[in-house]
């Protein structure tokens, strides 16, 4: 039986128009299929999609593993909820505990909560970090530090940790016990954790590279010193790995393995379950027995059908090898896009890119593209990001760079 479908995209359009709330300034094209790099709208026009459903589809569109195993258990039960268990739901969270122990100066046994989107997995987190606090008896510590042009998600929690005034202040009063501080400036950690202000923070949450600001690195130093500096007074760090996560930033599946550390607490989403609903917080065992049963929950996290579509994914993700295709086709993409016109600098490792324009030609850039075929995004009026597949080829970004030589001189015209 086929889906019920609005017959045309104008009709489409209006029905969006009239119904559905804009909180979204939609581009002007409706995508009906995709197959891994590639998408196809709704007039049969074709794009190669550097986006992945912001960095959602790791192993690009309709991988046939993740299709087939969609389908099959679709057909067989999609939903109990969280009071019985599910088929794979432990192997699922011993593959992720094994990918946490990658590269880290010591194994660790992770425990995993999973909820439906990275926000989730962010107040997750957070909600664990004071649950923590309680049990080792620091109950009046209850204070999270966030970095400037954070991004952690919607919900009010994640909104508080997202260091983006003009994000926050249309939602005041916002949840208090939030502390803003400097990406890269371990002395704005210390200086205010040493503060009488400062001796009741239990967590720091960042991202290893910023994404939705711009694409803007922490370095392996700083998140050396800030694990350091952590762990030294008990302060637990919590690293959103929502965008980073999944081989998303090269050879390792998580971006924290390339600067050797271990954190307290690690959030995902996105490319976990390639579309199906699906985010998590991983903590160490020690910090995760804080969390008693009733303390938190949600009726879909983690349930059977999303259970299943990660697995899928994840195995074809370390069937593939996409770790070293991120990282090969990352270098290769990075040395072509810094030599377009206008580029004064490239952000970002792996596949996760930024590319600052000197000129405010972000969104003409994005929006010639879509007419030549190309799916890209913009964070703002002078920064593109780039996140595709990571399945991405270098023939792929050789069509990318050719369409961008063009397009770049005619946009600066
Ligand atoms: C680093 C980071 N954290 C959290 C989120 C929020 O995830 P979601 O939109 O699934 O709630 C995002 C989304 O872009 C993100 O990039």
């Amino acid at each position: 039986m086929g889906v019920l479908m609005t017959p045309d995209f104008e009709q489409e359009k209006e029905l969006e128009n009239q119904y559905v709330m804009h909180t979204y300034g939609r581009k002007p094209v409706e995508f009906v299929e995709g197959h891994g790099m590639k998408l196809v709208d709704s007039e049969g026009k074709e794009y190669l999609d550097f986006l992945a459903g912001i960095a959602v589809l790791g192993v690009g569109h309709s991988h046939p593993k993740v299709v087939a195993a969609i389908q099959e258990q679709a057909g067989k039960l999609i939903h109990v909820s969280n009071y019985y268990y599910a088929n794979g739901r432990g192997e699922l969270a011993k593959k992720i505990n094994d990918l946490m122990n990658v590269n880290i100066p010591e194994e660790q046994v992770f425990q995993t909560f999973f909820a439906n989107s990275g926000a989730e997995a962010n107040e997750g987190a957070i909600k664990l970090a004071r649950r923590y606090a309680d049990m080792v008896g620091k109950k009046d510590s209850k204070k999270i530090m966030y970095l400037n042009k954070s991004f952690h998600g919607r919900t009010l929690a994640t909104l508080a940790a997202t260091g983006q005034p003009a994000k926050q202040d249309i939602f005041r009063p916002l949840p208090d016990g939030f502390v803003a501080m400097e990406r890269n400036d371990i002395d704005s950690f210390t200086s205010y954790v040493d503060s009488p202000d400062g001796a009741d923070v239990c967590a720091v949450i960042l991202e290893p590279i910023q994404g939705e600001s711009g694409v803007w690195p922490c370095s392996a130093e700083f998140l050396q010193a800030l694990r350091e500096e952590t762990q030294k007074r008990g302060i637990l760090m919590i690293l959103d790995e929502v965008q980073t996560g999944f081989f998303r930033c090269g050879t390792y599946p998580f971006c924290f393995q390339h600067a050797g550390i271990i954190p307290d607490i690690v959030t995902l989403a996105k490319s976990i379950a390639s579309g199906i609903p699906m985010g998590a917080f991983v903590a160490r065992k020690e910090v995760a027995q804080a969390m008693q049963p009733g303390d938190h929950g949600s009726t879909f996290g983690g349930n059977q059908l999303a259970i299943t579509a990660s697995l899928a994914t994840i195995d074809a993700m370390i069937e593939e090898n996409v770790g070293q295709n991120a990282e090969e086709v990352g270098t290769y993409l990075k040395a072509k896009l810094e030599g377009l016109p206008d580029v004064t600098e490239v952000r970002g490792m792996g596949l996760m890119l930024g590319v600052q324009f000197a000129h405010p030609i972000a969104v003409d850039v994005v929006m010639k593209g879509l007419d030549e075929g190309l799916v890209l995004n913009y964070t703002g009026e002078d920064t593109m990001r780039l996140l595709p597949p990571l399945i991405c080829s270098k023939d792929d970004v050789d069509v990318l760079i050719e369409k961008l030589q063009e397009i770049i001189p005619q946009v600066l015209a």
